[in-house]
């Protein structure tokens, strides 16, 4: 059973939908810790709800962004996870936690990478007059949105659509994706070459 641990900074409905597909065991992967960036997130609630160890960690209280990052570190590392899930956690991780992790952090995204990359990716698709977006789940490096992409799913923007409604549609698609794309890691299925993600299907 693979171990996930997750990090969300937001209302966790990612982290929900992986927490649903784990408990109906339609993956073959555990959400074994949840940790926060901020202590009002309902993602650490939903962790609670399914019975899940939930952490803030409060970034203000360290010295610097390698201490907070070192810390996360340890954190995961007592639970032994195996992949780490960025579900809405909205800091750029210090190239330390990428190195403590090769090839172990996912990230889901609400655009087509390496289109809108960033803050407001649906606002941005709006804006850029762009007719179809979606979400990408990638491999994390150090740069912001611009690992090795997974996965993608695809929805049209509609001429009446405001942000939120095409965010809700993105939404839903992410709320497929991500427990899809964990389920094949679970599942050994996903090989990273060079920037070309391989799923055996
Ligand atoms: C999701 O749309 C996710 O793709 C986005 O934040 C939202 C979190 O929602 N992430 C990013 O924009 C990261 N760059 P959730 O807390 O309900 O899962």
């Amino acid at each position: 059973m693979l171990k996930v641990g997750v990090l969300a900074s937001g209302r966790g409905s990612n982290l929900e939908a992986l927490l649903k597909q784990c408990a109906n065991k339609k993956i073959a992967a555990q959400v074994v810790v949840v940790i926060s960036d901020k202590a009002e997130a309902k993602a650490l609630a939903k962790a609670d709800e399914y019975n899940v160890p939930a952490f803030f960690i409060d970034p203000k209280v360290y010295s610097s962004k390698t201490e907070y990052n070192r810390a996360l570190i340890s954190k995961l590392k007592n639970f032994k996870v195996d992949l780490v899930v960025l579900a809405g956690y909205m800091r750029i991780l210090d190239p330390l936690f990428i190195e403590a992790f090769p090839g172990k952090v996912i990230n889901i995204h609400p655009s087509l990478l390496p289109a809108f990359p960033g803050l407001n990716a649906q606002g941005q698709a709006l804006t850029g007059g762009v007719k179809y977006s979606g979400c990408t789940v990638h491999f994390v490096d150090e740069g912001m949105d611009t690992g090795p992409i997974i996965a993608q799913a695809v929805v049209p923007v509609l001429p009446e659509d405001t942000v939120e409604v095409l965010a809700q549609r993105i939404l839903a698609e992410e709320h497929i994706l991500l427990p899809k794309v964990v389920n094949w890691i679970a599942q050994g299925r996903v090989k990273l070459k060079g920037r070309q993600v391989v799923i055996n299907i």
